[in-house]
Protein backbone atom coordinates (compact mmCIF):
# COMPACT_ATOMS: atom_id res chain seq x y z
CA UNK A 1 0.00 0.00 0.00
CA UNK A 2 1.05 3.85 -1.07
CA UNK A 3 2.50 5.70 2.29
CA UNK A 4 0.43 8.90 0.44
CA UNK A 5 -2.01 8.84 -1.70
CA UNK A 6 -2.93 11.90 -3.54
CA UNK A 7 -6.23 13.12 -2.79
CA UNK A 8 -8.06 16.44 -4.88
CA UNK A 9 -7.93 18.02 -1.62
CA UNK A 10 -4.28 18.03 -2.42
CA UNK A 11 -5.16 20.13 -5.71
CA UNK A 12 -3.39 23.50 -5.88
CA UNK A 13 -5.79 23.95 -9.20
CA UNK A 14 -3.18 24.70 -11.55
CA UNK A 15 -2.05 21.52 -13.53
CA UNK A 16 1.29 21.69 -13.71
CA UNK A 17 2.23 22.08 -9.71
CA UNK A 18 -0.37 19.30 -9.30
CA UNK A 19 1.46 17.04 -11.64
CA UNK A 20 4.91 18.07 -9.99
CA UNK A 21 3.22 17.16 -6.61
CA UNK A 22 2.16 13.37 -7.78
CA UNK A 23 5.39 13.24 -8.91
CA UNK A 24 6.85 13.81 -5.37
CA UNK A 25 4.31 11.57 -4.07
CA UNK A 26 5.28 9.20 -6.50
CA UNK A 27 8.66 9.27 -5.43
CA UNK A 28 8.25 9.25 -1.42
CA UNK A 29 5.94 5.94 -2.53
CA UNK A 30 9.19 4.42 -4.38
CA UNK A 31 10.88 5.48 -1.98
CA UNK A 32 9.13 3.35 0.69
CA UNK A 33 7.96 0.43 -1.58
CA UNK A 34 12.34 -0.06 -1.68
CA UNK A 35 12.70 0.16 1.96
CA UNK A 36 9.86 -2.06 3.41
CA UNK A 37 10.94 -4.53 0.78
CA UNK A 38 14.49 -4.19 1.85
CA UNK A 39 16.04 -3.15 -1.12
CA UNK A 40 19.86 -2.51 -0.70
CA UNK A 41 21.50 1.26 -0.05
CA UNK A 42 22.36 1.31 -3.70
CA UNK A 43 18.44 1.12 -4.83
CA UNK A 44 17.38 3.42 -2.09
CA UNK A 45 20.31 5.94 -2.35
CA UNK A 46 19.61 6.09 -6.57
CA UNK A 47 15.71 6.85 -5.75
CA UNK A 48 16.59 9.46 -2.92
CA UNK A 49 18.83 11.51 -5.06
CA UNK A 50 15.77 11.24 -7.55
CA UNK A 51 13.69 12.95 -4.68
CA UNK A 52 16.38 15.44 -3.55
CA UNK A 53 16.66 16.96 -7.28
CA UNK A 54 13.00 16.74 -7.85
CA UNK A 55 12.48 18.45 -5.00
CA UNK A 56 14.35 20.98 -5.59
CA UNK A 57 13.74 21.62 -9.45
CA UNK A 58 9.88 21.45 -8.21
CA UNK A 59 10.65 24.65 -5.50
CA UNK A 60 12.61 26.22 -7.77
CA UNK A 61 10.01 26.26 -10.60
CA UNK A 62 7.10 27.70 -7.87
CA UNK A 63 9.69 30.40 -6.79
CA UNK A 64 10.28 31.31 -10.42
CA UNK A 65 6.13 31.49 -11.01
CA UNK A 66 6.07 33.78 -7.94
CA UNK A 67 8.43 36.27 -8.81
CA UNK A 68 6.99 36.28 -12.39
CA UNK A 69 3.46 36.70 -10.84
CA UNK A 70 4.87 39.14 -7.72
CA UNK A 71 3.19 36.88 -5.96
CA UNK A 72 2.83 38.49 -2.47
CA UNK A 73 3.61 35.13 0.05
CA UNK A 74 7.44 35.20 -2.41
CA UNK A 75 9.43 35.78 0.83
CA UNK A 76 7.66 33.40 3.37
CA UNK A 77 7.27 30.29 0.93
CA UNK A 78 10.13 30.57 0.06
CA UNK A 79 11.89 30.52 3.52
CA UNK A 80 9.43 27.60 4.13
CA UNK A 81 11.34 25.49 0.76
CA UNK A 82 14.84 26.92 1.95
CA UNK A 83 14.04 25.08 5.65
CA UNK A 84 12.63 21.77 4.11
CA UNK A 85 15.04 21.49 1.65
CA UNK A 86 17.26 21.81 4.50
CA UNK A 87 16.06 18.85 5.92
CA UNK A 88 15.74 17.03 3.32
CA UNK A 89 19.61 17.76 2.89
CA UNK A 90 20.28 16.66 6.33
CA UNK A 91 18.52 12.66 6.00
CA UNK A 92 20.19 12.55 2.78
CA UNK A 93 23.42 13.46 3.98
CA UNK A 94 23.04 11.36 6.88
CA UNK A 95 22.06 8.46 4.99
CA UNK A 96 24.79 8.99 2.30
CA UNK A 97 27.43 8.59 5.10
CA UNK A 98 26.03 6.03 6.83
CA UNK A 99 25.50 7.69 10.00
CA UNK A 100 21.50 7.45 9.04
CA UNK A 101 19.20 4.71 7.84
CA UNK A 102 15.98 4.89 5.74
CA UNK A 103 13.23 3.99 8.54
CA UNK A 104 9.97 4.19 8.82
CA UNK A 105 10.15 7.11 11.30
CA UNK A 106 12.11 9.08 8.25
CA UNK A 107 9.69 7.61 5.60
CA UNK A 108 6.94 9.39 8.06
CA UNK A 109 8.38 12.52 8.24
CA UNK A 110 9.00 12.60 4.58
CA UNK A 111 5.32 12.36 4.45
CA UNK A 112 4.35 14.70 6.58
CA UNK A 113 6.95 17.03 4.99
CA UNK A 114 5.51 17.09 1.67
CA UNK A 115 1.61 16.75 2.56
CA UNK A 116 1.57 19.91 4.90
CA UNK A 117 3.78 21.71 2.65
CA UNK A 118 1.14 21.01 -0.32
CA UNK A 119 -2.11 21.64 1.77
CA UNK A 120 -0.87 24.11 4.89
CA UNK A 121 1.59 26.38 2.22
CA UNK A 122 0.82 25.59 -1.50
CA UNK A 123 -2.59 25.74 -1.28
CA UNK A 124 -2.03 29.37 -0.75
CA UNK A 125 -1.15 30.26 -4.04
CA UNK A 126 -4.02 28.17 -5.82
CA UNK A 127 -6.61 31.11 -6.39
CA UNK A 128 -3.78 33.82 -6.77
CA UNK A 129 -1.58 32.05 -10.01
CA UNK A 130 -4.81 30.63 -11.32
CA UNK A 131 -5.97 34.20 -11.55
CA UNK A 132 -2.81 35.26 -13.48
CA UNK A 133 -3.31 32.25 -15.85
CA UNK A 134 -0.97 29.91 -15.03
CA UNK A 135 -2.46 26.36 -15.62
FE1 LIG B 1 4.81 22.57 -4.15
FE1 LIG C 1 5.85 25.22 -2.26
Amino acid sequence: MALLEWKDSFSVTVPKYDNQHKKLIALINELHGAMSTGQGNAVLGKIFTELLNYTKTHFADEEAEFKKHSYPEYATHKLEHDKLTNEVVKLYNDFNSGRGSLSIETMNFLRNWLQNHIVGTDKKYAAFLTSKGVK
